[in-house]
Parts: structure tokens; C-alpha cells; sequence
């Protein structure tokens, strides 16, 4: 059976390609999306993506992942630097975590600095667009097959 994966993109991730592209880039969630789906498939994982701009619906999709899913990869997009109930989630549910951001969060402004999600994600990949989604696909399925 294949490696069940949530990966869960926080608020206004949904706005990629229109929002401040100089940071986030000029493509769409949408192209976003398939992106991550097209990497799951080539390596056989079974992938769910989801997004929502609301911090109870995350902490809900979260718990609904417990005996679901082998594991969690999430952009809590600005809910990572505010969130103890994200946090919470993630420790309640217990599956191994990794933390991943578009841009570098540690080179821009200071209150980006600080992670509650980092708190209990055993990997942070920042600063790669795209591709750090698939580096933390990649990074589950070499642990956990
Ligand atoms: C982000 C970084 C956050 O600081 C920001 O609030 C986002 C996106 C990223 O992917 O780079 O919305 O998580």
C-alpha cells in the first residue's frame, strides 16, 4: 500500500501568482497544486492537497489526518508565526511533520523568524518555492518506506 500524504496550505496561499509575486513567484496555486500531484505520482505517493485561509478549519483537517495519513507536510503560510492551535494539532495527531515555506521566512522580517509549527516539525524547508514540496515528499518517503 502506498504512503498516504496531507499537504495542507494555509491563508492566502490560494492568492499565488497574483500575490507579491517578487516574493511567492508568478504561479498559480492551481499550477501549485498539480505541481505537488505530478511529484507524488512519479514517486507513488498517494497525495491530498488542501488549503484554507482558516486557522480552526487547518486545526480540523489536521485532526481529521489521525489514522488517515502516514504524515503531514504544511505551509501554515502567516498562521505558522501566530498559531499555538496549529501547533497543538500537529502534537495531538502526532504524525511525523515537515514545515515547508515558498520563501526564505529566516531573510525577511523579523516576526517571520519565529515558527510555532517549527516547534514540532522535524524538517523546515524554506526558501524554495516549488520545489521544497517535493523535497519533503521526498524526504517522508525515504523515511518512512
Ligand atoms: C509563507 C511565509 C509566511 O511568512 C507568509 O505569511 C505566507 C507564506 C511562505 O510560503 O513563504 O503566507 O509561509
Amino acid at each position: 500500500m502506498s504512503l498516504k500524504i496531507l499537504v495542507l496550505n494555509g491563508p492566502n496561499l490560494n492568492m499565488l501568482g497574483i500575490r507579491e509575486p517578487a516574493i511567492y513567484g508568478s504561479n498559480s496555486y492551481s499550477a501549485l497544486v498539480e505541481y505537488i500531484k505530478n511529484h507524488a505520482k512519479a514517486s507513488e505517493i498517494d497525495v491530498t492537497v488542501a488549503q484554507s485561509n482558516h486557522e480552526g478549519e487547518l486545526v480540523t483537517m489536521i485532526q481529521q489526518a489521525l489514522n488517515v495519513y502516514d504524515a503531514i507536510v504544511i505551509n501554515a503560510a502567516a498562521y505558522t508565526h501566530t498559531s499555538v492551535a496549529i501547533l497543538d494539532a500537529l502534537k495531538a495527531v502526532g504524525l511525523p511533520t515537515v514545515e515547508v515555506h515558498l520563501s526564505d521566512i529566516n531573510a525577511r522580517d523579523e516576526f517571520r523568524k519565529w515558527s510555532y509549527v517549527s516547534l514540532y516539525a522535524e524538517k523546515v524547508i524554506c526558501g524554495k518555492g516549488f520545489l521544497g514540496y517535493a523535497e519533503a515528499i521526498d524526504y517522508l518517503k525515504e523515511k518512512l518506506n
